[in-house]
């Protein structure tokens, strides 16, 4: 039932490549002519809400990139237990988006109850029979396929890939990208699978780099841009399955706080492909290096080479900048797991934690 795999979690991680492509052929049909998203009509969309917890929040926190930059359009996000008790004033012109793998994640429908009729509501869900899909106004069904392990891997990837594809047809509608544009974004897009079935070839190197990092207590993540959010996310796997502490953190935050924190014990992951922000990140982590912290550097072939001072170098494949993050998940997933694994924790079930949050 686990096809070979050990765990529902790693057989989830190698099902990337095959249901992304399979969610972003449903999506993409036509350069958007077609298909669920061609009935849905952003251009009046002035501002857009995000909500959602965990991994799912994260995922939220990456489209807010893409549909800023994209569209133009400002987007908040939040966590949805917070959103629905400070009850916020709407605008209008909102579309309120609610992201949940399992559609029934209880703060999640209850902040859905506190937009509804003030906003139109969007949820992007993989189960399309759940609470959250049947009351919003639309629901965009991620197709990830049932997700069995509790640490969310592919339907975090499949949440960023509907979202990168509400955000081009965001985009198209407020006419900031021509049909050309969108089908060389969408093209771009569509390379992302198989570059994940890349990464995924680099598993072996992962999993030696994470036994070394199984006996430390406490390790950072640090990114940039949409590479932030992918820290967040890196940090929040690594805790929940190896109980090992982590925090994300935005690399340029690093001197206002957390650098206090580092030594040689403390490893630190940085999440930087070769982009525009590149050489800021580097910045951050000479000085983490000066302070004789161990950086973990997972960037592409141009970003890695003359890093010669890094402790242990992850190599990804060049990715499209805009789309990168799907691939960053990855690395952020398997580091995770094979640390887990090292240490000897339950990685499909973790203590202290449900698959469905459906308690507040
Ligand atoms: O079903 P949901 O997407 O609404 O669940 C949200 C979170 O509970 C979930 O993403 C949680 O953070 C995961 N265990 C993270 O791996």
């Amino acid at each position: 039932e686990k096809g070979g795999h050990k765990h529902w979690m790693s057989k989830e991680i190698h099902e990337q490549p095959a249901v992304l492509d399979a969610s972003l052929s449903h999506y993409l049909a036509d350069g958007l002519t077609e298909g669920p998203l061609s009935e849905i009509d952003l251009s009046g969309v002035r501002r857009v809400v995000m909500v959602a917890c965990g991994t799912a929040y994260y995922a939220c926190h990456v489209a807010k990139y893409w549909i800023e930059q994209l569209a133009r359009i400002p987007v908040e996000i939040d966590v949805a237990s917070e959103y629905r008790y400070r009850e916020p004033p709407i605008e209008d012109g909102t579309l309120a988006i609610f992201v949940s793998q399992s559609g029934e994640t209880a703060d999640t429908l209850a902040a859905l109850r506190y937009c509804k009729n003030q906003a139109r509501t969007l949820a992007v869900v993989n189960v399309p029979t759940s609470s959250i899909a049947r009351e919003a106004d639309a629901a965009l069904p991620i197709l990830a396929g049932a997700e069995i392990g509790v640490a969310s891997t592919k339907a975090f990837t499949c949440q960023l890939a509907v979202l990168a594809c509400v955000a081009l047809k965001a985009a198209a509608d407020k006419n900031r990208l021509g049909p050309e544009q969108i089908t060389a974004e969408g093209e771009a897009l569509r390379r992302l699978p198989a570059l994940i079935s890349t990464a995924l070839r680099g598993e072996h190197d992962l999993e030696a780099l994470s036994r070394n990092l199984s006996e430390a207590t406490d390790i950072l993540f640090l990114g940039r841009g949409a590479m932030y959010p992918l820290a967040l996310e890196g940090a929040l796997k690594l805790k929940e399955i190896s109980y090992i502490h982590a925090e994300g953190y935005a690399s340029g935050e690093l001197k206002h706080g957390p650098i206090a924190l580092i030594d040689e014990s403390v490893p630190v992951i940085v999440f930087a492909p070769s982009d525009a922000l590149f050489g800021k990140t580097v910045s951050n982590m000479q000085e983490v290096m000066a302070r004789g912290g161990r950086v973990v550097l997972v960037s592409d072939r141009e970003g890695l080479a003359g890093q010669s001072e890094v402790w242990a170098k992850v190599e990804m494949p060049h990715a499209p900048d805009l789309w990168a993050p799907l691939l960053y998940a990855v690395p952020a997933q398997l580091l995770a797991y094979h640390t887990a694994i090292a240490k000897g924790t339950d990685v499909d079930q973790p203590r202290n934690l449900a698959k469905s949050v459906t308690v507040e």
